[in-house]
């Protein structure tokens, strides 16, 4: 369902004189339903693969397939389509702060072009997935971190994508906050969703039991399938 394919990703050089290899020749493949971890230090370039994925970056080589199309050569009408069906969520969750929790989902909808009864009937919805309709008409200031990043989850769940991207979305979270949130994922895995979480968090990875990749200086080192935190 989801094919990287020799992708290299060099960045040029700016101060010094050598350009960057983030991404060099990773290959992988995420079947439909998948919840795989991307595991590296920092730097290692998890963060650049999903911009990859996002088509925010192109890769200096190889090739991206998601259900069998090359997304950076799909036109831009097609890219919008594949983009609604992939959700993000990020460390830092993104919100906006003048807008409540409500407004915050509803905003991710009326972008899109969602009808007011679209709206109206999944707003609600997606809070009872994440277990905020109390805090429903909070603003961001309002909230814990936990509750942040299920806002973040509610917004990712909107509509109602088959691939999750989680980049780091327990790194400003407590231990309890991160099982709330992994927890939340992997329900949403077991109704279907394929999951990519990415992390440098050893409990987390080693309390999950799902498959994990480990990069390293650019390469894969490993891929298992109930993987272990090895850096
Ligand atoms: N637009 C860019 N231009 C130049 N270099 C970049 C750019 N984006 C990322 N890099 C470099 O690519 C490398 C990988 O970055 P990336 O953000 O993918 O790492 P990461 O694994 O997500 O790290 P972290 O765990 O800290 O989030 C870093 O050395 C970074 O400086
Ligand atoms: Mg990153």
């Amino acid at each position: 369902m989801i094919f990287f394919n020799n992708i290299t990703k060099i960045y040029p050089a700016y101060l010094t004189k050598k350009e960057k290899i983030v991404l060099d020749d990773v290959s992988f493949k995420v079947e439909k339903g998948e919840f795989v971890s991307i595991v590296g230090m920092s730097g290692a370039g998890k963060t650049t693969l999903f911009n990859i994925f996002l088509r925010e970056e192109k890769p200096t080589k190889g090739e991206v397939f998601f259900n069998e199309k090359n997304i950076h050569k799909i036109s831009q009408r097609e890219g919008c389509e594949v983009r609604r069906k992939v959700g993000t969520i990020f460390q830092d969750y993104k919100l906006l702060s003048s807008k409540t929790v409500y407004e915050n989902i509803a905003y991710a909808m009326e972008v899109t072009g969602a009808s007011d009864e679209n709206i109206e009937k999944r707003v609600p919805e997606a809070l009872d997935t994440v277990g905020l309709l109390e805090q429903a008409l909070h603003f961001p200031y309002q909230l814990s971190g936990g509750e942040k990043q299920r806002t973040a989850i509610a917004r990712a769940l909107i509509h109602e994508p088959e691939v999750i991207l989680a980049d780091e979305p327990t790194g400003d979270l407590d231990p309890y906050n991160s099982r709330d949130v992994l927890g939340i994922l992997l329900d949403l895995n077991k109704s279907g969703t394929t999951v990519i979480l990415a992390t440098h968090d050893k409990e987390v990875i080693n309390s999950l039991g799902k498959r994990v990749i480990t990069l390293k200086d650019g390469k894969i080192v490993s891929d298992s399938k109930q993987g272990r935190f090895i850096l």
